[in-house]
C-alpha cells in the first residue's frame, strides 16, 4: 500500500509524534511497561508474601482501557510496551490485549511488544504471541535446582517453567533469562545457571534485590551485591565489557568462556538513572514515572473522568514529576520508602 507521495504508507508512521515525552532532564521516554495484573500463580519469596492481599478485580483497567491507554502513550513517541504483571498470562484477556498492541506496530511509532514473564503458561501460549508480533520474552528463573525452585517460588514446579521455557524457543521468541542475585539461595549456583542459558542461546541477566514492598523475610538477608558476584564469576570467567546500549538498566558483558551475554542491574550498588527511557502503568491504571519512588498520576480516573483528553493532559504532569533517580535502601533496619512490590508496579 502506498501513500498520496507514493511513499509507503509505512514510511508516514516514522515522523516523529508532534509532542514526544520529555522529562525535565532530558530523557526521552519511549519505553512503557504496562502491568496487566498483580496476581501470580508463584509466590517468589523475594517479591510477595506467601498469603498476599490481591486486589479486587473491580480495580482492574479493563481490556479496553489498558488499549487506550497504551494508544496515549503511542500517540506521545512511546515505541516499545512491555506487558508484564504480576504474571501476565495468568489474565483470562492477555491475549486480546496483546494481539491489539502488535497489530500496531509498523502503523504507528509502535515498533515493539515483549513480555516478563514466569514462563508456567508458555506452552499454551507461546505460539500466538509470536504470531502477535511479539518476538522477545524475559523470563524469571532463579535456579535450576528443582527443590530450590520449589522453595523460592513456594511450590512452583522447575518442569513448568522449563517447559515453557522450551515452548518459547520452539516458536521462535527471542529467550532472555532474569535472574534475582539471592544470598545462600542461589549465590553458589549462579555460574551453572548462566553457563546453561547460553548453552542454549540465551542472554542472561542477574537483577541486584530491591527493597520493594514488605515481604516475609528480610532484605538485608536476601541481599547478595552483584559487585561480589561478578568478582566471584571472573574467578575463571573473562567478563568483557559490552557497549551495547539498550536505554534500559543492565551494563552487559561477553563471557568469553560460554560466549553469551551476561547483563547486571545493579540499583543498589550503581546508580543507572541517568540514561532512563521508562515510566510503569500498574493494573489499576497508577503511572508511576520511578520504580523506586511513590510519586505517581491516577491515569484511570483521568481516563473516566476526562476522557483521552485529560489523560494527554496527565502525560504532561509525569514529565515534570519524572525524579532524577530513586533511592533505595537495604540496610539492615530500612523500612521500604517503596510500599508496593514489584507484582503491583510491574517487573
Ligand atoms: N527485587 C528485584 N527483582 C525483583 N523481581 C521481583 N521482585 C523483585 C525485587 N524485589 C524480579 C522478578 C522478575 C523481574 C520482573 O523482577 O524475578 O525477574
Ligand atoms: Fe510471580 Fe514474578 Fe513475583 Fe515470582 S517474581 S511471584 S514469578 S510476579
Amino acid at each position: 500500500m502506498t501513500g498520496r507521495t507514493g511513499k509507503p504508507v509505512d514510511a508516514f508512521a516514522q515522523t516523529p509524534p508532534a509532542r514526544p515525552l520529555i522529562d525535565h532532564f532530558g530523557r526521552h521516554i519511549t519505553y512503557l511497561r504496562l502491568s496487566v495484573t498483580d496476581r501470580c500463580d508463584l509466590r517468589c519469596v523475594y517479591c510477595m508474601k506467601a498469603r498476599p492481599e490481591f486486589l479486587p478485580k473491580s480495580e482492574l483497567l479493563t481490556l479496553e482501557e489498558l488499549t487506550q491507554l497504551a494508544d496515549a502513550f503511542i500517540a506521545r513517541g512511546v515505541s516499545k510496551i512491555r506487558v508484564t504483571g504480576g504474571e501476565p498470562l495468568v489474565r483470562r484477556d492477555v491475549m486480546t490485549l496483546i494481539e491489539n498492541l502488535g497489530a500496531r506496530i509498523g502503523s504507528t511509532g509502535l515498533e515493539e511488544v515483549c513480555l516478563t514473564t514466569n514462563a508456567t503458561q508458555l506452552p499454551r501460549f507461546a505460539g500466538r504471541l509470536a504470531a502477535a508480533g511479539v518476538k522477545r520474552v524475559n523470563i524469571s528463573l532463579d535456579t535450576l535446582d528443582a527443590a530450590t525452585f520449589a522453595r523460592l517460588t513456594r511450590g512452583g514446579k522447575l518442569a513448568d517453567t522449563l517447559a515453557g521455557i522450551d515452548a518459547a524457543d520452539a516458536a521462535g521468541l527471542k529467550v532472555k533469562i532474569n535472574t534475582v542475585a539471592l544470598k545462600d539461595d542461589n549465590e553458589h549456583s549462579l555460574r551453572q545457571l548462566i553457563a546453561w542459558a547460553h548453552g542454549r542461546g540465551f542472554d542472561t541477566t542477574l537483577i541486584e534485590i530491591m527493597p520493594l514492598g514488605e515481604v516475609d523475610a528480610a532484605r538485608s538477608d536476601q541481599f547478595l551485591s552483584l559487585a561480589e558476584v561478578k568478582a566471584d564469576l571472573e574467578q575463571g570467567w573473562t567478563l568483557t565489557p559490552l557497549s551495547d546500549k539498550t536505554g534500559g538498566p543492565a551494563r552487559y558483558h561477553r563471557v568469553e568462556e560460554t560466549g553469551g551475554r551476561l547483563g547486571l542491574i545493579t540499583p543498589l550498588t550503581e546508580n543507572f538513572c541517568a540514561g532512563c527511557n521508562r515510566v510503569r502503568l500498574t493494573c489499576t491504571g497508577q503511572l508511576y514515572m520511578c520504580l523506586g519512588r511513590n510519586g505517581r498520576l491516577d491515569l484511570r480516573a483521568a481516563l473516566r473522568e476526562g476522557g483521552m483528553d485529560a489523560v494527554d493532559a496527565l502525560l504532561d504532569e509525569a514529565m515534570a514529576l519524572k525524579p532524577e533517580a530513586h533511592d533505595f535502601d537495604v540496610s539492615a533496619g530500612a523500612s521500604p520508602e517503596v510500599g508496593r512490590t514489584m507484582a503491583h508496579t510491574g517487573g
